[in-house]
């Protein structure tokens, strides 16, 4: 069955954006609802995200996440999962939140710091930051965001299993 509105998965990076936005795709019986909007923009620009960070810039990256979120809600209605920092950047919260229903996944910074630094050479914005400021890093960057992300229609605090 076609969705009403879409479904916007919004939060820090390792929050679980991705996984339950495709499980949830996956209960209503169709994987194709699914859409991530950071693979929507590497298969855009024929770049992965950490190529498009240092071949481009973090501006350069930011005006392709917008366009690719402009797309996608003219698109019919999925559940998307939104980078960490789209809904944070010009007026895209605005948007998403004018396009259909928005979640805010909010676990610990803790848990946050736990599941990012295995991969935080992979990630264009954690990559530089030395592990002994990782978890302040999180934090700092989290408050600033929390701006944005509260605005979510639903928030979920606690940390959701991943596995
Ligand atoms: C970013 C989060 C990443 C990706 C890019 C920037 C951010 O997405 O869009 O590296 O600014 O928080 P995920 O939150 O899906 O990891």
């Amino acid at each position: 069955m076609q969705l009403q509105q879409h479904i916007f998965f919004i939060g820090f990076m390792g929050s679980g954006k991705s996984y339950h936005a495709r499980r949830i795709a996956q209960m209503r019986g169709d994987e194709e609802l699914f859409l991530d909007l950071d693979l929507l923009i590497a298969e855009e620009a024929g770049m992965s995200i950490p190529d498009i960070f240092a071949q481009l810039g973090e501006r350069a990256f930011r005006a392709l996440e917008q366009e690719a979120l402009i797309k996608v809600i003219e698109q019919p209605p999925r559940i998307i999962a939104c980078g960490g920092g789209c809904p944070c950047w010009y007026d895209n919260m605005q948007r998403i939140k004018a396009a259909g229903l928005s979640i805010f996944l909010h676990p610990p910074v803790s848990v946050l710091h736990q599941r990012l630094l295995p991969e935080k050479a992979q990630r264009p914005l954690l990559a530089q930051v030395r592990e002994v400021d990782f978890e302040n890093f999180i934090e700092k960057l989290l408050q600033e965001r929390l701006f944005y992300y509260l605005q979510a229609d639903l928030i979920w605090r606690g940390a959701l299993n991943t596995k």
